[in-house]
């Protein structure tokens, strides 16, 4: 997959190039290119904001260097834009594109974009409700966890089939040594060996998990009876 990044700090991305997903990058699994949209001005003073139409504090971003910075890219993809008015990211879409050939995201920082900017994208995407002073950190977070659903990227040895909202749950608890620690034990049933009631009890600890921390997720999630009974135990 390539990913393309228009963005006025191109240097805030260095983390996206180190630990799994760096590795990802070096074995050429994904393709990063950054591209500073201040150089597409033709201004002496390079500016990429002007004041507001009808006035207002605050600057806006404008249209035209970010469209000429698209117009640069020899193909684009699916183009993301990140702003707290979008449709809020979840996993579901982490999975849709991370089947992409190519992706391009656009990185506000400070200010709003003029409202033409948005004709210039497929999508707008949120990472939830909360102002951050860029559109960076969100980018970073949801290429992170596209990225990490890409075969390849973690390894053999970890499985994002099972983990928290791929199946509408949250995920179960885990324990790993030392089985007593200041007096608090691993389950019993985990050192058990019996494998069918390992999973039943990780089933239900996940429903558990999910009835308690985010019943909402619950709504969309048929429980059948043998789910409804473990919840009552
Ligand atoms: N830019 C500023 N805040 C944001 C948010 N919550 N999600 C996506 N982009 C943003």
């Amino acid at each position: 997959m390539k990913i393309n990044i228009l963005t006025l700090f191109p240097d805030m991305f260095t983390p996206l190039k180190t630990s799994m997903l760096g590795r990802g990058l070096e074995d050429g699994k994904w393709e990063l290119n950054l591209v500073n949209f201040r150089k597409f001005t033709t201004d002496v003073h390079h500016h990429v904001d002007d004041s507001p139409y009808g006035g207002g504090a605050g600057m806006v971003l404008q249209v035209m260097p970010i469209k000429k910075a698209l117009d640069s890219l020899p193909s684009k993809g699916k183009v993301i834009i990140t702003a707290p008015q979008g449709a809020t990211f979840n996993q579901k879409k982490a999975q849709e594109w991370s089947k992409e050939k190519e992706l391009t995201f656009i990185c506000g920082h400070y200010e709003g974009f003029d409202q033409r900017v948005y004709d210039l994208a497929d999508e707008a995407v949120s990472i939830g409700d909360y102002v951050l002073t860029g559109g960076e950190l969100p980018t970073m977070s949801m290429i992170d966890a596209t990225v990490r659903l890409i075969p390849g990227i973690l390894g053999n040895t970890v499985s994002p089939v099972e983990e928290s909202f791929s199946h509408g749950l949250l995920e179960y608890p885990q324990y790993t040594r030392p089985e007593d620690f200041e007096g608090k034990k691993v389950p019993e049933i985990l050192t058990s060996g019996n494998h069918q009631k390992i999973d039943r009890w990780r089933h239900k600890e996940a429903l558990k998990a999910t009835y308690l921390y985010r019943p909402d997720m619950l709504k969309n999630y048929n429980l059948n009876t043998e789910e409804k009974k473990m919840l009552e135990e």
